[in-house]
């Protein structure tokens, strides 16, 4: 018989605050059986995550969200539901097949009014905003291409205004920005990125890390969260 593993300290862990914190939420539920059955990379925000940028979403009263890489619409989701009534988000995501799975699940949660999904890469998608955006973003998330960062940044701050939060997800990777020789390209990039964002000067920042709970291990990750001045 398969030995089952132990649940890690932060598996447990999150499994005590979803228990106690979590309500039942069947858009939800259905956005990760619905990415699991498509075989997409099971990358999403955790359900722990996904609260906690569904409230910091709902303590901005936002009318415009922001968010960069859909995959299946898990964290666009919680985002929609933090809007103000009339409020929209617009998610952008490169990957045709993920979008098409996100696409079922904001239909699903009746959500597809508020949720204006755009394909194509992030970059491009941020030029058009510049001139076709007439009210600044209220909160912004991102979490693509973690090698673009720093050019994300810089297309998103001309789409905000003071005060506007941008939280961006994956910026500690289990200590591999804290290596003096990153094993991985990305982890270079990610440390440029962490530099940059301290020493904005339009920004206010700081990383919130978190332990991550996946199979058979927990890995040591952060979300960075800015107030632009
Ligand atoms: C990966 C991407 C993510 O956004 C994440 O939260 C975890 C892992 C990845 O590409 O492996
Ligand atoms: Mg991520």
């Amino acid at each position: 018989m398969k030995q089952k593993l132990p649940l890690s300290l932060a598996k447990k862990t999150d499994e005590y605050i979803e228990n106690i914190f979590l309500p039942q939420d069947d858009d939800l539920d259905f956005a990760i059986a619905e990415s699991k059955r498509n075989n997409l990379p099971p990358i999403q925000i955790t359900r722990v995550f996904g609260r906690i940028l569904y409230l910091f979403a709902k303590s901005h009263q936002p009318q415009n969200i922001l968010e960069l890489g859909t995959l299946g619409g898990y964290s666009t989701l919680c985002l929609a539901k933090a809007l103000q009534k009339n409020g929209k988000i617009i998610t952008i995501e490169h990957n045709e097949e993920y979008a098409a799975v996100a696409r079922t699940n904001f239909t699903n949660a009746k959500l597809e009014k508020q949720i204006d999904l755009r394909i194509g890469e992030a970059i491009h998608i941020l030029k058009q905003l510049q001139n076709e955006i007439h009210k600044p973003f209220d909160f912004v998330f991102i979490d693509a291409n973690k090698e673009e960062n720093i050019e994300y940044y810089k297309s998103i701050l001309p789409l905000s205004r003071p005060g506007t939060i941008i939280i961006c997800d994956n910026v500690l990777r289990n200590g591999g920005v804290l290596q003096e020789k990153p094993e991985k390209e990305y982890y270079a990039k990610l440390q440029e990125f962490n530099l940059w964002l301290a020493k904005n000067p339009k920004l206010e920042s700081t990383i919130i890390p978190w332990t991550i709970p996946m199979t058979g291990r927990d890995y040591l990750d952060g979300v960075s969260i800015s107030i632009v001045k």
